[in-house]
């Protein structure tokens, strides 16, 4: 069948890389992809917002099934603008209703979805313009450190952990009445903190069955040691060693089956990733977040590892019969690291080009395109991520070892990358 993904990051890059593999793929499509997915593919330069353009090159292409990487589409609504159409309501889409993408779109439809269904989770209130003085009174009383969160989208930058309470209120004043992140950035969501170590499952769900897929962690600041600024993400490794079957048994008892019964009782129709990010507070898994979609750099470690046909497993999920599938993963450990350029999580240049890749692929290590451009010949940078460098290895260590040898292959002015992801497991 002939496929689209929507997405142009180190996310789709691998989606492509692995759906390609399948016998089940005739043509695809990646709208609008990078320098690395056009070796893959074919790049289609669509927005992943232009709904109607998707559509109309869906009807054009004879395309089959919909692989949504990013929420931003999922939040407006893509899942339901093909379904609602009788042309395209045909295709297989992998991703959630509008309706449903709410649980990563909104803090607060989250925070209410995780009280109705006992899913363990920060205590939480939520305050707008008119229980702005509560806001106030609840945060002067609060114990520290406190986490804001906007409640809408905000790139990753809606939550602010604030350590002292006059930062709290001062924040808490600029989202609510500066509109800091925007008009739905109005809402707050004010919860607990949770201190342990931060992890991410994904879940496929049909909206009735569901399959676990590898679990990953992922190392979001700039600096060596996670230091300094928070990213898109600097690297992740999977699986995430005190992960055992035990746990695994408790996250799906306390979590992940409450939420896939939340969305059946609730009549979400949810055809694709739960992500949910978890803290493990002294053993014990609580929510931090849902996303509707898979993470990025998570999906460069977790896909590699998956033995069985990514077609055959999107399909069970669209047809609903997810109940077939058993998930096969490799017992090697992946480790993948980003390249990123340099001033990145603040101002950066791009268009630098990018030597060495052609080595770096000789070495059996896959390098993934985060943000790059084919121009002519030429390889240029195009982001803030700009490659994800994934190895597999019997474990962390060499895997992690692996990555960084071969990203000293690669050169574009201005290259960074943390040699230590995974420190703490090697
Ligand atoms: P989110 O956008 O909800 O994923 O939050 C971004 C990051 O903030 C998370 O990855 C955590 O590192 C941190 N965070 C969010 N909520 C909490 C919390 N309740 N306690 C501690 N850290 C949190
Ligand atoms: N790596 C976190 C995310 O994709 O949101």
């Amino acid at each position: 069948m002939n496929i689209l993904i929507i997405g142009s990051g180190g996310r789709e890059h691998t989606l492509a890389w692995k759906l390609k593999q399948s016998p089940l793929c005739s043509e695809l499509f990646i709208a609008p992809g990078n320098a690395g997915t056009a070796q893959l593919g074919v790049n289609v330069p669509l927005a992943t917002t232009d709904f109607e353009g998707l559509t109309i090159f869906c009807l054009e292409n004879k395309i089959e099934m919909l692989i949504v990487g990013p929420e931003d589409p999922l939040v407006k609504g893509i899942y339901d603008h093909f379904k609602l159409n009788p042309l395209t309501a045909g295709i297989h889409v992998i991703g959630p209703s509008k309706e449903a993408s709410r649980l990563e779109g909104s803090k607060a439809y989250a925070k209410a979805f995780m009280d109705r269904h006992q899913i363990p989770t920060a205590a939480y209130r939520e305050f707008d313009a008119t229980n702005f003085e509560d806001g106030i009174s609840y945060i002067k009383a609060h114990s520290l450190p406190i986490v804001l969160k906007a409640d809408g989208l905000a790139a990753g930058k809606g939550v602010v952990i604030c350590t002292d309470h006059a930062a709290a209120l001062l924040e808490f004043e600029q989202m609510i009445q500066q509109a800091k992140f925007g008009e739905s950035g109005k809402r707050v969501v004010i919860e607990q903190f949770l201190d342990g170590i931060e992890l991410s499952m994904f879940v496929l769900t049909d909206g009735k069955n569901y399959v676990l897929l590898p679990e990953a962690k992922d190392y979001k600041r700039i600096g060596i040691g996670d230091k300094g600024l928070n990213t898109g993400g600097m690297g992740a490794v999977s699986p995430v060693p005190f992960v055992d079957e035990a746990y695994i048994q408790k996250v799906k008892k306390a979590i992940i089956e409450p939420t896939i019964a939340g969305l059946l009782a609730e009549k979400l129709e949810y055809k694709g990733v739960v992500f949910i990010g978890l803290i493990n507070v002294k053993g014990e898994p609580m929510v931090i977040e849902y996303n509707c979609r898979f993470g990025d750099p998570e999906t460069e470690v977790i896909i590699p590892r998956i033995e069985n046909d990514l077609v055959e497993i999107f399909l069970a999920t669209s047809q609903q019969r997810l109940d077939e599938i058993t998930i096969k993963t490799s017992p090697m450990a992946a480790v993948t690291v980003v390249a990123v350029s340099g001033g990145y999580p603040n101002q950066y240049e791009t268009g630098k080009e990018i030597l060495g890749l052609v080595d770096a692929e000789l070495t059996g290590t896959i390098v993934f395109h985060s943000g790059s451009l084919q121009d002519g010949e030429k390889v240029l940078t195009n982001g803030g991520r700009v490659l994800a460098v994934t190895s597999t290895g019997s474990n962390i260590t060499a895997a992690a070892a692996q990555s960084n040898r071969v990203l000293e292959k690669i050169r574009f002015d201005g290259i960074y990358f943390r040699d230590d992801i995974g420190y703490e497991f090697r």
